[in-house]
């Protein structure tokens, strides 16, 4: 948990912000890495705006200013890493958002100094997720005739924000992914024992040709204009 590095600077904690910086500094106690203080460390650096933003005295001492002894973590999530090191090995499965890349960063979907830590703030968690998603993914979130009413989980339930091993960094890479939310009764029944019904349809031979959204099945899996059962 080392904080980002600024050569001969030392700690001068968050009230020397508040003149210059009054939004932000109104904002951040409610923001969740306030709690920080109440929970973790007390070790300067280790707490509040420092903690992202690298010790600040010499930034005081010139009275501030754009890249002038501070460190602006929008453009490099290592400030983030070195607390979150589970996220940064998200980052680094085979399918991921192109952080590390330099091509997308933390903030296009966290805010890291309000309430809300997911962008855009307001509303209901759910809808402001997919809201979130909605700016970069708009075929994926535009209205359908047919809605999935899974998407009103939030995209979260099928796809890993950060990364995943799963190809379009899905949860999960089989049927499974579908199952966990729709009933399967096995058993005895007009098939008999082992056989898999979703609906009133038995699905035991369909699924042994791919997963539910292969296989020309349920290929409209966002939702669909053409088909309740979210083919194309
Ligand atoms: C969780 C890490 C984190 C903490 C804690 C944090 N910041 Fe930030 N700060 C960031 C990130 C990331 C950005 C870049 C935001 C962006 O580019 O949209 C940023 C940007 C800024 C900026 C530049 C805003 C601009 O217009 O470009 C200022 C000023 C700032 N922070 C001040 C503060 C102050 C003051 C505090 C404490 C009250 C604080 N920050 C706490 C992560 C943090
Ligand atoms: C004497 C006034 C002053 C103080 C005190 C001050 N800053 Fe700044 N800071 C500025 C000015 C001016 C800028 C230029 C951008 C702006 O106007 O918001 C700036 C910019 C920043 C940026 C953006 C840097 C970049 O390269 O984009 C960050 C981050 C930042 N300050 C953090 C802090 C933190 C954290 C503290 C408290 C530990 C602090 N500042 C204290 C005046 C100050
Ligand atoms: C000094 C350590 C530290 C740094 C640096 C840090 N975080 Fe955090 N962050 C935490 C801790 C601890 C929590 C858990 C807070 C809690 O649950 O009270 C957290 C929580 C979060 C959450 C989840 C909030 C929630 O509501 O559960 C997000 C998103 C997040 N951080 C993003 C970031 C981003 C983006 C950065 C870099 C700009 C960053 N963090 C930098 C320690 C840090
Ligand atoms: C594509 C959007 C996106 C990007 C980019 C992104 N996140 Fe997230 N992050 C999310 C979503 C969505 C959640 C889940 C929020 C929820 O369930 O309410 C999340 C949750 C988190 C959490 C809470 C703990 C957890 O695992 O759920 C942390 C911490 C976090 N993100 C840190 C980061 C850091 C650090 C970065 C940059 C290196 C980053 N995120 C980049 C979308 C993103
Ligand atoms: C700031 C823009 C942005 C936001 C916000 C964003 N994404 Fe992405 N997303 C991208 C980019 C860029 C790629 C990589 C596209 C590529 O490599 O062709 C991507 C890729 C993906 C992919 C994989 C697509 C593929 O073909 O493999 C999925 C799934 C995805 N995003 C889901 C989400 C979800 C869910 C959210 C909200 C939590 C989200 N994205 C938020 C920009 C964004
Ligand atoms: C019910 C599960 C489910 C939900 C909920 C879901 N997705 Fe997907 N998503 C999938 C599946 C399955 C695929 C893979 C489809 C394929 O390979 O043809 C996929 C693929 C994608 C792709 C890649 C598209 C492409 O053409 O390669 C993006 C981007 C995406 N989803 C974004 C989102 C966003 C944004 C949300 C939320 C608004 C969301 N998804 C919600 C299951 C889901
Ligand atoms: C988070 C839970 C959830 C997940 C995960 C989920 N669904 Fe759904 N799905 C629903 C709900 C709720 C409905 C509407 C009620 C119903 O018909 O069961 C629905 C409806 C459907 C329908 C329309 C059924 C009809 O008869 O009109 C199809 C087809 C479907 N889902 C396929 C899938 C596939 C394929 C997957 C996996 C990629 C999947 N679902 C994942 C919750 C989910």
């Amino acid at each position: 948990m080392a904080p980002p590095q600024i050569e001969g600077a030392t700690f001068v904690g968050d009230r020397v912000c508040y003149d210059c910086h009054t939004n932000i500094s109104r904002v951040f106690p409610a923001s969740p890495h306030a709690r920080l203080r109440l929970d973790h460390s007390q070790m300067a650096g280790q707490q509040g705006c420092e903690s992202c933003h690298g010790p600040a005295s010499k930034h005081v001492a010139v009275g501030g200013g754009r890249g002038r002894f501070i460190v602006n973590p929008g453009h490099d999530p290592e400030a983030c890493f070195s607390c979150h090191l589970e996220i940064q090995a998200a980052f680094h499965l085979p399918q991921h958002h192109p952080v590390l890349e330099g091509k997308m960063n933390c903030v296009q979907c966290h805010d890291p100094h309000g309430m809300d830590i997911m962008k855009p703030a307001g509303g209901l968690a759910m809808s402001r997720l997919n809201q979130n998603c909605a700016a970069c993914h708009r075929n994926q979130t535009r209205r359908f005739i047919f809605e999935h009413e899974a998407m009103r989980e939030g995209c979260t339930v099928c796809h890993d924000p950060h990364g995943s091993i799963n190809a379009k960094m899905l949860v999960q890479r089989d049927s499974n992914l579908c199952l966990k939310c729709h009933a399967q009764i096995q058993g005895p029944g007009a098939g008999g024992i082992g056989h898999l019904y979703i609906g009133k349809i038995d699905h035991t031979d369909l699924v042994r040709y791919g997963t539910c959204w292969s296989a020309g099945c349920h290929t409209a899996i966002h939702g669909s204009n053409v088909h309740p059962r979210m083919l194309y």
